[in-house]
């Protein structure tokens, strides 16, 4: 018989000691190493931010301009992993072309030498580099045409957006979506952190270990939520349709995309910068009406779910940002994916310096002793 207490989803419970990220859900606060999230959106880049993560300390120039080096040389796909991803259906959701290239990866680097520091560092570059480039050349490729090969003079922004829509962009959008990363890098034992640190601790590859969390992230109520914002802003279409729409959805008891979260009983601080980015983008490349409504909802929500501590997430303001950089709602889940692979390896590298397989238990509410009855008496 069981002693422990159940607690659904795990709420409160603590999966493993780390020193890559804090969250203060009350005050509202996200630190990196230590390093508060305001402070590297005004000051670092997401590359830089993901060697923070991955190897915890800021690099020096010179280690700074080796990683990007490195991270730039491996930025291209092999051409047997493009010519698969071709044989996927345009149809499909490009989370799930993600997962499975990721995971196809694995097949060519299938020795594991986990306590290799030089494997560590060639898994951690190739995944960081080879990721943007999987989700642009799916992007193209469903629409019919060849991927674009990444440009050494762009930086990882930069060329990402090159890739997608086969133009060099604007520097301020190239330097939003930079911010945009650093944001979704890491955020303590969410689910799919929580999944890759779970693949990671059977001392399975890396590339597994995204490919489970790419997986986990992509449900709507983690990193799929932005995809749903979008959806529900459009169906809610007025400033004058959000009370409506609002009051009929909490009638039901339906959950509100974008608001919520299991630790942050205040807007998200991530949410307070993505919203200073859309306005960035509004003043210089045109408003949206979508925005008015976004605003109104959380005037709202607040109005009627404060006292629960639902407030906007870091799902709710990325979609707006990600809508006026012209990138296809099917892909904000991927580009969430993109950032939080830096979180991932941090998790990864540090799950195998204290590695111990998880193994919970679960209270068993099954019968007992119950005797086999042969399929003519059923
Ligand atoms: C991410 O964990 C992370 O750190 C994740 C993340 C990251 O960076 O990795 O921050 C990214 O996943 C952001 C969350 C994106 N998901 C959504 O926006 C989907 C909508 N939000 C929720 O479904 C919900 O808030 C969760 C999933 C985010 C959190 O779920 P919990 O902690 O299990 O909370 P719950 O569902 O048990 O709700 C507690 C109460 C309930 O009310 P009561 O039954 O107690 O009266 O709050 C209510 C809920 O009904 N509630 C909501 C709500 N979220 C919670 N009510 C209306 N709308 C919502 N969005």
């Amino acid at each position: 018989m069981s002693v422990c207490e159940f607690k659904p989803g795990l709420e409160g419970i603590p999966a493993a000691e780390s020193s890559i990220s804090c969250v203060d859900g009350q005050q509202g606060i996200l630190e990196y190493r230590g390093i508060r999230i305001e402070e590297l959106a005004q000051k670092s880049t997401f590359l830089e931010t993901s060697y923070l993560l991955i190897w915890g300390k800021l690099p020096t120039k010179e280690e700074l301009a080796e990683f990007v080096h490195e991270v730039q040389y491996h930025r291209r796909i092999k051409y047997r992993i493009r010519d698969m991803m071709k044989s996927f259906p345009e149809s499909g959701h490009p989370m799930d072309a993600l997962q499975a290239s990721a995971a196809a990866l694995g097949l060519f680097y299938s020795l594991r030498e986990l306590d290799n520091p030089i494997y560590v560092r060639d898994s951690v570059v190739r995944l960081l580099a080879t990721i943007p480039t999987m989700v642009a050349a799916f992007q193209l490729m469903r629409k019919g045409n060849d991927p674009v090969r990444p440009r050494d003079d762009l930086d990882y922004s930069a060329n990402f957006l090159y890739m997608l829509h086969e133009r060099e962009p604007d520097p301020l959008a190239a330097r939003i979506f930079d911010v945009c990363l650093m944001l979704h890098a890491e955020h303590t034992m969410n689910a799919s952190t929580f999944s890759a640190r779970v693949t990671a601790s059977t001392l399975t590859d890396p590339y597994a270990v995204v490919a489970s969390a790419v997986g986990t992230l992509g449900g709507p109520l983690h990193g799929g939520a932005n995809e749903e914002v979008i959806g529900m802003l459009e169906e809610i279409g007025s400033v004058e349709n959000v009370r409506p729409y609002l009051e009929s959805r909490l009638e039901k008891k339906a959950k509100i995309m974008g608001f919520g979260h299991r630790v942050y009983k205040v807007k998200d601080p991530r949410a307070t910068i993505l919203q200073n980015l859309a306005e960035q983008l509004f003043e210089k490349f045109g408003h949206d009406k979508y925005y008015d409504i976004a605003v109104e909802m959380e005037r709202v929500v607040a109005e009627k779910l404060s006292h629960k501590g639902i407030y906007p997430n870091v799902d709710f303001y990325s979609g707006l940002v990600y809508r006026k950089l012209g990138i296809p709602t099917d892909l904000f889940t991927p580009i969430f994916a993109i950032a939080r692979v830096a979180g991932w390896l941090a998790h990864w590298k540090e799950q195998l310096v204290q590695n111990r397989i998880f193994r919970p238990t679960q209270v068993y509410n099954g019968l007992h002793d119950v005797p086999y009855t042969a399929i003519e008496e059923r």
